[in-house]
């Protein structure tokens, strides 16, 4: 195979940030190529400059693509060279129909006015290839992300495409929805389309990559052939992380002590569909020093449970009780929870962790602007002291903590994300999904602040959709099913296989 693409000797600044250093990238015709790298070493930066998102000019060294030199002034440009790419955050526009989004901007048009009936069979068409069968007219606002995932690929596909890039394209989605993305990628290499993957789910690349390119702090570190050598997951990881890594969870010492939280009797119901039930009876605990896990399928009211318990945050007549220290407790609202001990961590980090355009510093103490101020009046130094803290435990990579989140790589926004709600020292955390999008090694050390918290007598309650994680991590896990917790297995009982079979059964 000759290649396709070669980008040689990338280099690519921002203000104070070297985010790509001479980086090199050959990608032959008709192979899926992973890129991988721990978070903020360059991968989506690389694709932006690929794409013309960041156009010809604002980037050092050539990007050589089918044989020609390109020289992309915009995103459009690349479009027509048959190279899509499909961004880390989703782009459909969620009030508006699959045919519509499908067509935005490139409208098929009859005699000057939309051709509806032509859209709506080209849409038809498009969306077969992909797996789907909704009709052109459901609104996206409607489908979960992982058919939002094939709408933005059925969208490349309207575009004749030749190159296809997709930045963590699995990152939010379900195990089973993961699989049939990258079944999709397959059949799409077996007709000549070449793709491009960013994934920290190496167990994917490995299934799916034909080569796989390393980079680490903007450099490109290796490529690896899966003719000539095996490609494992030990080889990535080495080649991110500079070191072998021979545990990918720390070691933790087990201990209970006194009930910390206690909900009981828990039923929420739907914010729209009145009459749907989504959380059942639910009855669980968490006490001092465990880190508690809650297993179950996507969809399967994990998130309704924890975020109807925080404030209120989602549902409708909701009941139940909630004691917390033994004490009868308030979470009626976002604040109430907060003053009673518990903290939540989001997993939809865009829409309700952070102020995208206020510095990472103010992120960070955010939720706890007490512990930065004296006699009412905020300690700047202070909350400079506290977030440079954060920023060394978690490796959040940024020059500054005046930096502002929204410049930050998806996975350090994550770590942001984290800091805030560590920092407002809560009695009991509850983590939904914290190490989505996360890098190995940035994995390892939010485990180890995970420990560290439990150690301190805090609990954790941990959502994860990672079972390795919660058997690598927790006491106890909890499997939710439909709503209901349907099992409830300690660390030395706990296995997938058992966790599945709890799940199937109920
Ligand atoms: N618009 C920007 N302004 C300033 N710095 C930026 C900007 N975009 C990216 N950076 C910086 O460039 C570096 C590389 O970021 P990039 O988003 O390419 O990382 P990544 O490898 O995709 O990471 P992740 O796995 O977390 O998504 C980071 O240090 C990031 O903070
Ligand atoms: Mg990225």
């Amino acid at each position: 195979m000759s290649a396709l693409l070669e980008m040689r000797s990338i280099t690519k600044t921002f203000p104070g940030v070297k985010a790509l250093d001479e980086v090199n990238l050959t990608v032959k015709e008709g192979e899926i190529h992973a890129l991988v790298g721990e978070n903020g070493a360059g991968k989506s930066t690389l694709m932006k400059v690929l794409s013309g998102v960041y156009p010809a000019g604002s980037y050092d060294g050539e990007i050589h693509y089918d044989g020609q030199l390109a020289e992309f002034g915009d995103i459009a440009d690349s479009e027509r060279r048959g190279i899509i790419i499909i961004h880390q955050e989703l782009a459909l526009v969620p009030l508006l129909s699959i045919a519509e989004n499908l067509f935005l901007g490139n409208e098929l048009t009859k005699g000057g006015i939309i051709d509806w009936q032509g859209t709506f069979k080209r849409t038809e068409e498009l969306l077969k290839k992909v797996g789907l069968s909704e009709a052109p007219t459901t609104l996206v606002d409607k489908l979960g992300v992982g058919k939002q995932q094939l709408v933005e690929i059925a969208k490349a596909l309207s575009k004749e495409v030749r190159l296809l890039i997709l930045d963590e394209p699995t990152a939010a989605l379900s195990e089973a929805d993961s699989q049939a993305l990258l079944n999709l990628m397959l059949e799409l290499k077996s007709h000549g389309v070449t793709s491009i993957i960013i994934s920290h789910k190496l167990n994917e690349v490995r299934r799916v990559a034909d080569s796989v390119t390393v980079i680490r702090d903007g450099t490109t570190v290796s490529t690896m052939d899966a003719k000539t050598q095996p490609i494992t997951e030990d080889a990535i990881v080495r080649d991110m992380v500079g070191r072998d890594m021979a545990h990918r969870y720390p070691d933790r010492e087990r201990r209970a002590g006194d009930m910390l939280l206690e909900v009981t009797d828990w039923n929420v119901w739907h914010s729209e569909h009145v009459e749907r039930q989504v959380i059942k009876n639910a009855a669980f605990n968490v006490r001092a020093g465990e880190v508690v896990g809650i297993a179950g399928l996507m969809g399967s009211g994990r998130t309704e449970l924890a975020m109807s318990l925080f404030g209120r945050s989602y549902g409708r007549n909701i009941s139940g009780s909630v004691a917390i220290k033994g004490q009868p407790a308030d979470v009626s609202s976002v604040p109430k929870a907060i003053d009673a001990g518990l903290a939540y961590v989001t997993e939809d980090r865009k829409s309700l962790g952070l102020i995208l355009e206020e510095t990472i510093q103010r992120n960070i103490t955010l939720a706890n602007l007490p512990g930065v101020s004296s006699g009412g009046i905020l300690n700047e130094n202070e909350e400079t002291e506290v977030s440079e803290k954060y920023r060394n435990a978690m490796n959040i990579r940024t020059p500054s903590v005046f930096q502002k989140v929204m410049n930050l790589s998806g996975g350090n926004q994550q770590k942001v994300v984290l800091s805030k709600w560590l920092f407002a020292q809560p009695d009991v955390l509850i983590l939904d999904e914290p190490t989505r999008g996360i890098d190995v090694g940035a994995k390892f050390e939010i485990y180890g602040i995970i420990n560290d918290l439990s150690a301190q007598g805090k609990g954790v309650l941990m959502i994860s959709s990672e079972m390795p994680e919660l058997l690598g991590m927790c006491d106890r896990i909890y499997v939710m099913n439909e709503g209901a917790l349907v099992g409830e297995l300690t660390a030395e009982e706990a296995s997938q296989e058992r966790i599945m079979s709890l799940i199937v059964t109920e």
